[in-house]
């Protein structure tokens, strides 16, 4: 679909929350809302540093991704059992499918269950099962991507790749996370290399506040698929060409810039550059519990912001399915469904 109609200013929302779309950087332990985690502290028996639900919400007062990621992993240590990962991921995709996700890919952390005396085997099997059920019972098709926390040392990562292989036919791919300033992406050269060989799907953390060259070296040396944020990209002409060329995707989160301080407020983000330079941007929640928003506040908020129209909506929602890593015919069926809901809105 090459021309879309333009859409009157109070019809665009209903748009981009009917329209289908694939959520492509969602941290699934960022999914964990604070009733589910006291729910599970209790279930688990696990003491929280936080009296109430009201007191937890409260600390999401973010000043950069470190003050977040304090919290983050406090939040995490509630995990314990395969069901606990089951009843989060399902928590998310009940969310995903009221928002008209058709298709998400899921970042996980393993090693912050690890570090904690939790399986592998634990932490993969309760999300694999979420993928299996949301398919079956409300038609989300979702897979697996485990991230390496960045933070921790290469051979941590290796050690953490050697645990997963056991269930690699249940990992699309392998992402990079955590803390970047100060921990570049050819840290992880060598492992990225191996993962290579073993055939995953590869994305990176890059540019979401480390430099431009943390970009570069994501795509030179890592060989990574999408970026994950990349918006510090625009800083840096040549990158910006080398983005659009090779059509490299971004996985853009607005809230996520927005909460972490990367821009003073989302009227400020620089989105609407990033797809008028002819980017393959897509829109996404990160960590939605902790930001305020899962895809259709990200992406009504968003269009408020900046201004942006029904056809952008359009190729954000077409962009995530050409970045997806779906085979070809469902990408083709995707995108059949994207074109049907344009054709027919009114
Ligand atoms: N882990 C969870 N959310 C993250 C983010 N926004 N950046 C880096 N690592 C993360
Ligand atoms: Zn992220």
């Amino acid at each position: 679909m090459n021309h879309v109609k333009p859409v009157a200013a109070n019809r665009l929302p209903d748009l981009l929350r009917t329209m289908p779309k694939a959520e492509l950087h969602i941290h699934i332990e960022g999914s964990l809302e604070p009733e589910l985690i006291f729910a599970l502290a209790q279930r688990n028996n696990i003491t929280i540093p936080y009296s109430s639900v009201a007191e937890l919400r409260q600390a999401y007062a973010f000043t950069n991704l470190q003050s977040f990621l304090d919290i983050y992993y406090a939040g995490a240590s509630v995990l314990l059992k395969e069901q606990d990962f089951y009843d989060m991921a399902s928590a998310y995709f009940v969310r995903a499918a009221a928002d008209n996700v058709i298709h998400a890919e899921l970042f996980f952390d393993p090693q912050t269950h690890t570090a904690r005396g939790v399986s592998m085997d634990v932490v993969i099997n309760g999300l694999h099962r979420a993928c299996v059920d949301a398919q079956a019972e409300l038609g989300v098709n979702g897979s697996l991507i485990m991230c390496f926390l960045r933070h921790l040392s290469e051979q941590e990562a290796f050690e953490t790749l050697e645990q997963a292989l056991p269930y690699r036919d249940k990992i699309i791919g392998i992402g990079l996370d955590s803390g970047e300033v100060g921990n570049p992406p050819e840290k992880f050269a060598r492992v990225f290399a191996r993962c290579r060989e073993l055939g995953f799907h590869l994305v990176a953390h890059a540019g979401e506040e480390g430099p431009p060259a943390y970009v570069w070296t994501a795509l030179d040396v890592l060989k990574v698929e999408r970026i994950d944020h990349g918006v510090q990209s625009s800083k840096d002409a040549a990158l910006l060409q080398r983005l659009a060329t090779d059509r490299i995707a971004l996985t853009v989160c607005p809230l996520s810039n927005l909460k972490l301080c990367v821009f003073p407020d989302l009227a400020s983000h620089n989105i609407k550059h990033l797809l008028d330079t002819g980017l393959a941007v897509t829109v996404n929640s990160d960590d939605p519990a902790y930001f305020g928003g899962y895809m259709n506040d990200n992406f009504t908020q968003t269009f408020v912001a900046t201004g942006l129209q029904a056809q952008q909506a359009y190729t954000l929602a077409r962009n995530s399915f050409e970045a997806s890593f779906i085979d070809a015919s469902a990408k083709r069926r995707y995108i059949d469904q994207l074109d049907a809901c344009f054709a027919t809105f009114a």
